[in-house]
């Protein structure tokens, strides 16, 4: 994974991930997201690094892990800190709809990241979410990523059909196999047409056995950093 701009959407991106990597102060503790946009805030930390900021980071992914260490980034984990102060990640679909309950929740796991970026968002105290603005929807709608252990993979796919979804096993792209985590599982991505009341399906995907954990963040953002033609849009 490594940033690369281009104009347009990339452009965007741009925009958001290195408005995001300026929130972070000499001292903290840093959550690096997994993808194309959040990749763009990890290489402006690793100048700011050069420059003498002084942070410890937290991958999301494996990807995030390498991208960090390519950059220069001190890397830490979970189990060696007391908290985050601050984790930066993107969004495959951001509800942007004030009058919305739903507002600002997130489908993310496009990376098949999203286990531990739910872990490092919760564990931070910030939680800053940026995107480009072909991610803003009203309503979530796109397939929501989920995590399961391989064995249980058709059993929770029976479930999820019980629950109104339509899941198809993500396969790896170039090979005759499925994607497999960095926690060696499978993930399941189940179309629901509209979602209108995120947090409902949330507790009910995660009430299914087996399922390690899915891409539904519901409450998680506290800022959203929007990359769009005419620079940055802000959304808290
Ligand atoms: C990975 C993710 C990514 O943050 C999400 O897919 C957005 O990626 P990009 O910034 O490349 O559009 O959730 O699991």
């Amino acid at each position: 994974m490594s940033a690369k701009s281009s104009g347009g959407a990339d452009a965007h991106k741009r925009r958001a991930g290195e408005r995001a990597a300026e929130e972070v102060e000499d001292g903290m503790v840093v959550g690096l997201g997994t993808g194309s946009t959040t990749a763009y805030a990890i290489e402006a930390l690793g100048r700011a690094v050069a420059d003498g900021l002084e942070i410890r980071g937290i991958a999301t992914s494996f990807q995030s892990r390498r991208l960090a260490l390519d950059v220069g980034i001190p890397l830490t984990d979970l189990d060696a800190v007391d908290g985050i102060d601050l984790a930066i990640d993107g969004a495959d679909q951001v509800v942007d709809d004030p009058d919305s309950p739903a507002h600002r929740a997130l489908i993310k796991g496009g990376g098949a990241a999203h286990a531990r970026e739910k872990l490092v968002a919760a564990a931070a105290d910030r939680f800053v979410v940026v995107a480009d603005s072909s991610k803003l929807v009203p309503v979530l709608e796109a397939p929501v990523p989920v995590e399961v252990l391989p064995a249980a993979h058709t059993v929770v796919a029976d479930r999820i059909e019980d629950l109104g979804g339509d899941p198809t096993l993500r396969m790896a792209t170039h090979k005759d196999g499925p994607v497999v985590t960095d926690n060696g599982n499978l993930v399941l991505d189940c179309a629901f047409g509209s979602i209108d009341d995120p947090a409902a399906l949330a507790r009910d995907l995660s009430s299914i056995p087996a399922v390690l954990e899915h891409g539904l963040f519901v409450d998680f953002a506290d800022t959203t950093y929007v990359g769009t033609d005419d620079g940055l849009e802000v959304r808290s």
